[in-house]
């Protein structure tokens, strides 16, 4: 009996610790990596600062293939990134990623970049899928904020519905300076260095 109590502790106590190696890479990402890289379609695309994670990986696999290179990559990149080595095309709408040192350690950020490399597959139907919804998303924001439906939105109506720091957001979205955001200039609009690029 008393044999019997032993093995069925250490059986759970096996399971439990292959279930926290298995949690801890998703939660090790979930904790660090996903404040910024959303792993869901974030409704308002304007407060984006961060590429999505199935995109970014997305990118890595189309440029670099091999699963080990983009480990290697992630590794790299995350503690030391540079406009140089960036593969996505994120770095001009974005602005450069802040280097995690300190933040992350080796042996989390090995663990994380082979959750990433195992879970955020995309195909590029995916792909351009995912940029249609972020497209459609922004249309329906527009229609949204646009309440009195003369296609262009003002700066009224701007703050009526995203509040005080739209002031400063409006001036960035109204790339011609005409005192409205047309719908171009909305969709076009790419985050916070939209009118620098
Ligand atoms: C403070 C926000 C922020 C955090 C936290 C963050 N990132 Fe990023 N990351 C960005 C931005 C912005 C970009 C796009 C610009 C660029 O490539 O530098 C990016 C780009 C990337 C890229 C693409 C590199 C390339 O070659 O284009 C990878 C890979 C990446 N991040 C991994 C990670 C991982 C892994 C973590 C967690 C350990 C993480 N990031 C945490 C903001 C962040």
């Amino acid at each position: 009996m008393k044999k019997l109590v032993k093995i069925s502790l250490l059986a759970l106590i096996a399971t439990v610790s292959i279930n926290a190696s298995e949690m801890g890479a998703k939660e090790l990402f979930d904790a660090k990596c996903a404040i910024c890289h959303k792993t869901t379609m974030p409704k308002d695309q304007n407060s984006v600062i961060a590429p999505m994670a199935q995109g970014v990986m997305f990118h890595m696999r189309e440029a670099l293939k091999d699963d080990a290179k983009i480990k290697a990559h992630i590794e790299d990149f995350v503690i030391n990134p540079s406009k140089e080595k960036a593969i996505c095309q994120s770095v001009n709408r974005f602005g450069l990623m802040p280097s995690q040192k300190g933040v992350v350690t080796k042996e989390e950020l090995s663990k994380i970049a082979d959750y990433m490399v195992k879970t955020f597959n995309m195909t590029p139907q995916g792909h351009k899928k995912m940029q249609q919804g972020m497209q459609k998303g922004k249309q329906n924001m527009f229609n949204q904020i646009d309440t009195n439906k003369d296609g262009k939105i003002s700066k009224d109506e701007l703050v009526a519905k995203k509040g005080f720091m739209a002031n400063i957001m409006f001036s960035r979205i109204d790339a011609n300076d005409d005192g409205f955001i047309s719908k171009e200039e909305f969709l076009s609009f790419r985050g916070k260095k939209g009118k620098m690029q």
